[in-house]
């Protein structure tokens, strides 16, 4: 794990740079719902960010951040997920020396880190009860302790969460606390899917060559036609990343100086595009039978899948455990 004392210069200089500007936004859906960031942003309530993997969650928690009275002030990042349950606890709090048997030194949590700042819980579905009800105390009262220690801190933290899981279900089931959902409920902000906003495709797609022309020394001046018309209606189930990600291939595929048609890796992903399968018309079963169709296409590759998909090799092994999707004998 990363030294505790030193992310929170790393996430700081991170989050330089993202503000609401640098977005590419031209939708009107997509305005509103950087304009409602954008108003939080000044308020400092909490936020949280709802919206499928790659919308663009991360980079408006960073924009939030650099549009608050905080922006000088630490953002920090704690991907919930990323983190095993027994060890959440010291990365949020921090630990005392001698806590653990091998800790040999005080370390700081994320709070203490980010104090006067933000904390940014990312993926936050993820965590189980047991966390939340520690963060919810810690929120709610701006105090904590570390792991092992007994003196009680405080920090002035302002909380930014996100995550690409359905919490109204995950409420449902129990398996996210009320109290802490209604906490950070204080501003919910709805990120929408790239398909509900396919003005943006082609000029994040303008924007992505010329960051890989920068990158990697590319030299392609235009996309074709039709080739911008198959990204127009591809329905980009991992949304921007995956746009990213189907771009930058494309451009160190091309010959010359145009993204043509073929240098596009999506057709056999996407097409055809299918007619709702009789009963399951819902988005988590076209979800299900899409990924099952990547995971077949890529023989089981996992790397590969999520690459395609867009999503995080974690991200794909959850669906796949959601799902029940089962690799052929
Ligand atoms: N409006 C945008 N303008 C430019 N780049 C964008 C925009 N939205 C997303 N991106 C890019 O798309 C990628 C995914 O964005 P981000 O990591 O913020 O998604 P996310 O919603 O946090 O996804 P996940 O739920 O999987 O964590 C990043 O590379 C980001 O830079
Ligand atoms: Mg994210």
């Amino acid at each position: 794990m990363a030294d505790p004392e030193q992310p929170t210069i790393t996430s700081a200089y991170r989050s330089v740079g993202v503000t609401f500007d640098t977005l590419v936004c031209v939708s009107p859906v997509f305005r509103e719902t950087l304009r409602l960031a954008a108003s939080a942003a000044v308020k400092d309530v909490s936020v949280l960010l709802l919206g499928e993997t790659g919308t663009g969650k991360n980079l408006i928690a960073q924009a939030v951040h650099n549009a608050s009275r905080r922006a000088q002030r630490p953002f920090v990042s704690v991907n919930c997920s990323a983190i095993p349950d027994t060890l959440l606890e010291a990365e949020l709090f921090g630990s005392e020396k001698g806590a653990y048997t091998s800790s040999d030194r005080l370390r700081k949590g994320k709070f203490e880190q980010a104090d006067g700042g933000t904390l940014f819980l990312d993926e936050i579905g993820d965590m189980s009860p047991t966390a939340q009800a520690k963060v919810l105390r810690a929120f709610e009262y701006k105090q904590f302790e570390r792991v092992g220690g007994e003196e009680t801190l405080h920090a002035d933290v302002r909380i930014i969460a996100a995550t690409n899981r359905p919490l109204d279900r995950l409420l449902g089931d129990g398996r996210f606390r009320e109290d802490l959902f209604y906490r950070l409920n204080e501003f919910t902000i709805e990120v929408p899917p790239l398909r509900s906003r396919r003005e943006e495709i082609e000029p994040l797609a303008t924007r992505f060559v010329a960051e890989c022309n920068e990158r990697f020394g590319t030299s392609i001046r235009r996309i074709d036609p039709a080739a911008l018309a198959r990204l127009r209606d591809y329905p980009w189930p991992g949304n921007v990343r995956e746009l990213r990600a189907v771009l930058k291939r494309a451009c160190v595929a091309a010959h010359g100086e145009t993204v043509q048609p073929a240098d596009l890796r999506l057709a056999s992903v996407a097409a055809p595009v299918e007619a709702p399968a009789e009963g399951d018309t819902s988005l988590a079963g076209m979800e299900a039978r899409h990924i099952e169709r990547v995971l077949r296409q890529t023989g089981w590759n996992k790397k590969e899948c999520s690459a395609l998909l867009g999503i995080s090799r974690p991200t794909l092994d959850r669906k796949i455990v959601e799902y029940n999707l089962k690799r052929p004998e």
